[in-house]
């Protein structure tokens, strides 16, 4: 039986996907072999964590060769500068501070923070994104955070009066072990805040794509109060963020005697009356997804049948999930665009459908489009006027299919 990576009792399996490729396991080549691996959701009704049964060895995703730029919108690059600007108002009145970020990415918000001059470090396990963070003037580490880790950064820095990480704390495996870290390196009064797709967005939409092999874990305030509390340390704070389809950031202080927001009983409360303390909750939720892939792919079907084609906006990694998992391939899907280079004619994992430049998308006459980045909605219909305005339509899918 498994049992759960935080507190060891034993799990429940929520859902089964069946055998996944990596998510972004983009394909320079069709005759490259691809690793798969058996994906299931599971819950912990002791501390509340819903996190993956198998994994995927780190070392096969977070490499030298990781696709994942932080930088490629808007949206997030704005999101960003605003979480260092929380930070730089936060150390306002402390005398020279120093910033830790785990999973910097391409320094995305660190550069902010090196822009003011802060004592800061940022520790990036992926050596190819590392060097973009380099080039942004951050300063890196290159390496996975843990006690070891913690010991020596403090030995040569000091304790960190903010430890910060976006989309990195749901990656990591050994969660334990990064908290152990956390306690070592973090000030007393100091705080420590993450941000990850939010479980509460993800059961609420039937937004199941966020389930890939890089998200371990799908935290809760449930959760994330336990796992603080572990760890001698405490949940203080949480706020909603409108990135990724929804996220929420926690923040934690060491202690158990800290101030606790008002926002985090609401929130807890919120998740309660959803039952994600309850397998009841997550039963419910395994029941709609099926349902928006079986009507998905009748709606793509339909438009085959009638002799149109239908391309895909943004070949994201949890595009992945939605197209094994529904069984949308290249027969229903002529191409994916996309902006970011390093994806423009490789292949998307499992499914095999070409990703094309941008450039293709806007001389192409194709009147169906499924948004597959819908987490950008905002930023792509603004950009599509034109489109959408002369009849072009997306299809979007969460919490139900629509043409819009
Ligand atoms: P993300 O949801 O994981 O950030 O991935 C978004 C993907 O969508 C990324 O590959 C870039 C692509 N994209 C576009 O092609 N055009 C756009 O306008 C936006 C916002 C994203
Ligand atoms: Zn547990």
């Amino acid at each position: 039986m498994r049992t759960c990576r935080i507190c060891d009792s034993a799990l429940t399996e929520i859902m089964s996907f069946g055998d996944m490729p990596i998510a972004n396991g983009f394909l320079t080549s069709l005759e490259e072999k691809e690793f798969l691996f058996p994906m299931t959701l599971h819950f912990c009704s002791q501390c509340y964590m819903v996190q993956l049964g198998e994994t995927v060895p780190p070392e096969a995703m977070f490499n030298g060769n990781y696709q994942f730029v932080s930088s490629t919108s808007k949206a997030m690059a704005d999101h960003f500068q605003g979480n260092a600007e929380e930070i730089q108002t936060r150390l306002k009145n402390v005398s020279d501070p120093f910033v830790v970020e785990l999973g910097c990415n391409d320094g995305i918000m660190l550069k902010h923070i090196a822009q003011a001059g802060i004592r800061h470090l940022g520790i990036e396990p992926s050596a190819n994104v590392a060097e973009m963070a380099k080039a942004n003037g951050v300063n890196v580490s290159v390496q996975f955070f843990n006690k070891a880790t913690a010991e020596k950064i403090k030995a040569e820095h000091g304790q960190a009066d903010v430890i910060c990480g976006s989309n990195v704390f749901c990656h990591i495996e050994d969660l334990n072990s990064v908290f152990e870290g956390i306690q070592v390196l973090l000030k007393d009064g100091g705080v420590l805040f993450f941000e990850d797709p939010y479980i509460y967005d993800i059961v609420k939409k039937s937004s199941f794509d966020q389930i890939y092999d890089e998200h371990v874990y799908y935290f809760s305030g449930l959760s994330v109060a336990e796992l603080a509390k572990r760890h001698q340390l405490q949940l203080v704070d949480m706020a909603h963020q409108d990135v990724h389809g929804g996220s929420m950031r926690y923040y934690i202080q060491p202690g158990s005697q800290n101030t606790v927001t008002e926002r985090v009983v609401e929130w807890i409360q919120k998740e309660e009356d959803i039952q994600l303390n309850d397998t009841r909750g997550y039963e419910k939720f395994k029941d709609s997804v099926n349902a928006i892939c079986r009507d998905l792919k009748t709606m793509l079907e339909d438009i085959k049948q009638r002799g149109d084609k239908v391309v895909g906006y943004g070949a994201t990694s949890k595009s992945t999930t939605l197209l094994n998992y529904a069984g949308i391939g290249h027969d229903l899907i002529d191409y994916i665009s996309d902006n970011t280079p390093n994806k423009i004619n490789k292949y998307t994992p499992g499914t095999h459908i070409p990703i094309k430049a941008y450039e293709e998308f806007q001389q192409d006459n194709a009147r169906h489009v499924l948004l597959l980045a819908w987490n950008h909605k905002k930023e792509i219909f603004a950009k599509e006027k034109d489109f959408r305005a002369s009849g072009g339509r997306f299809i979007t899918f969460f919490p139900e299919v629509v043409i819009e």
